[in-house]
């Protein structure tokens, strides 16, 4: 296929499959072809936007069939928002595809053999599973297909709600997400109504001005709820009459905060919280363990399932007691806090150094005291000079971010050759990358996947890596 042919029309194509990242396939006369928003058994026209040698890249214009697999989406603004992509597959193919997805990448990338492929964990709950949303302001709304039929006219109507995806400009006004348990919607549904009753402006996203920017809804397990409303106007009256009228209303919420960022970007990590109401953060509890929340901490955002993800880590980590323990990526510490019992030690390492802080003072809360923590770079603190002073690991967890491992860190496993690897991963491709780079020295005992995120095609997966015994 030459490059004349670049924007051709594939017509009558049958979608044949779910690949990497929830994009789905097709395959026209030996070439594989990649689109979005279809799913297996989908029969549409592919207009070919890119070319490769071995695959091309394109969108749908016609759906000609719709798969019997297809279910209704639960949600209204499904299609529009692109929060939950896979709201039209049912549950069950949801995992389907997820598992297939973990196989493929170590088998396509990691090349490697899984002495047992353990069934994907399910989520008990598929909706109002997120214990944390963030919502922003825009002057300018992101119309639905229905407003834009009904043809009236929408000029600059505020909306808060979603970022549409690939619109950083344009925000779907979005009043019932069913990712979140009540009173989420409820709390959002009010601010808004207090800003339209006020006539207090949202954000300008192009000109950078405006009063309300964002609101970040959190929750915990222990039933605590915290709000936090970011403003881009220094104004604490407003702010007062917001936050007192949540707090008179939403009895449930126990840390009321609030920021001023007029910066360029939405991140509130730089900036200093103002306490309006109650504690400066959430509790959460596992086995009796209590985490701090912060409005800047990172918290796994499917709180039963990440419970369930570390008891899978826990279990694979296979502790007897008298083990040195790493737990790499540690974010606030709670995987090395959950095996702690179960170890001589565990030293966590983590980036971000207020996590280390949130990390130390759960340790003191919990009183744990065989744990250490250290912030920076995986790369530069995960050394020798460090395992001279904290000793050698009997057994690594780690649990990087999506881009995987560094190189020197992998690296660094290969010299240190603890007895037990568990690899924790938000993204099978580099976690299979990173496996391949382990196996001279590990085999794959285990894996299981776990889904954190019903309705996306994001999964997370446990491998086991045992040292090889020629190694020993
Ligand atoms: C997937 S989270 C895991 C958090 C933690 N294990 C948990 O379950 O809450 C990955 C963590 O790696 C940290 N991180 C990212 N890049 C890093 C790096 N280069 N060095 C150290 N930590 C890093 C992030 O800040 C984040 O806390």
């Amino acid at each position: 296929m030459g490059r004349r042919r670049k924007n051709q029309v594939l017509e009558d194509v049958t979608i044949l499959d779910i690949a990497d990242k929830g994009q789905a396939l097709a395959r026209v006369n030996e070439m594989v072809v990649f689109v979005k928003g279809v799913v297996p058994g989908d029969v549409c026209d592919i207009q070919i936007k890119r070319k490769r040698k071995n695959y091309a890249e394109g969108y749908v214009t016609k759906i000609k069939e719709l798969s019997p697999i297809r279910i209704d989406a639960k949600c209204k603004y499904f299609g529009v928002c692109g929060g939950c992509k896979w709201q039209n597959l049912s549950y069950a193919k949801q995992l389907e595809y997820k598992q297939k997805q973990v196989g493929d990448a170590l088998q396509r990338i990691g090349k490697v053999k899984v002495d047992a492929f353990e069934p994907i964990l399910g989520s008990e709950n598929v909706f109002a599973y997120r214990n944390k949303l963030e919502f922003s302001f825009s002057h300018r709304r992101w119309l639905t297909q229905e407003e834009v039929d009904s043809g009236q006219v929408f000029d600059d109507v505020p909306s808060l709600g979603f970022h549409v995806p690939g619109r950083w400009d344009k925000v779907l006004d979005v009043k019932e997400c069913h990712l979140m348990a009540e009173p989420s919607n409820a709390i959002r549904n009010r601010v808004r109504e207090i800003a339209l009753a006020n006539d207090f402006s949202y954000y300008n996203l192009n000109d950078q001005v405006g009063f309300l920017r964002n609101l970040i809804v959190r929750s915990t397990m222990t039933g605590e709820w915290m709000v936090i409303l970011s403003v881009a106007e220094d104004r604490p009256q407003d702010v007062k009459l917001i936050l007192d009228t949540l707090v008179a209303e939403f009895p449930q919420l126990t840390s009321v905060l609030w920021v001023y960022n007029n910066k360029p970007n939405d991140t509130i990590a730089d900036l200093d919280i103002q306490v309006h109401h109650g504690k400066d953060h959430i509790m959460e509890e596992m086995e009796g363990l209590k985490f701090r929340v912060g409005p800047k901490s990172f918290y796994q955002t499917n709180g039963p399932q990440a419970y369930e993800l570390y008891k899978i880590a826990r279990d694979f980590a296979d502790l007897k007691g008298d083990e040195v323990v790493y737990d790499l990526y540690t974010g606030t510490g709670t995987i090395a806090q959950f095996v702690a019992k179960k170890a001589k030690k565990v030293v966590g390492i983590e980036y971000v150094e207020a996590a280390i802080d949130d990390a130390k003072l759960n340790a003191e809360l919990n009183s744990i005291e065989n744990t250490s923590f250290y912030a920076g770079d995986m790369k530069d603190v995960f050394t020798q000079e460090l395992i001279e002073k904290e000793g050698k690991p009997d057994v690594v967890i780690t649990d990087p971010p999506r881009a995987g491992m560094h190189a020197d860190v992998v690296a660094r496993l290969n010299e240190l050759l603890p007895d037990r690897i568990v690899y924790v991963s938000c993204n099978p491709a580099t976690q299979a990358r990173d496996v391949q780079l382990l196996s001279t020295h590990y085999e794959v005992k285990k894996v299981r996947p776990v889904d954190m995120f019903p309705h996306t095609h994001h999964v997370e997966s446990v491998a086991l890596l045992e040292r090889k015994a020629t190694n020993e």
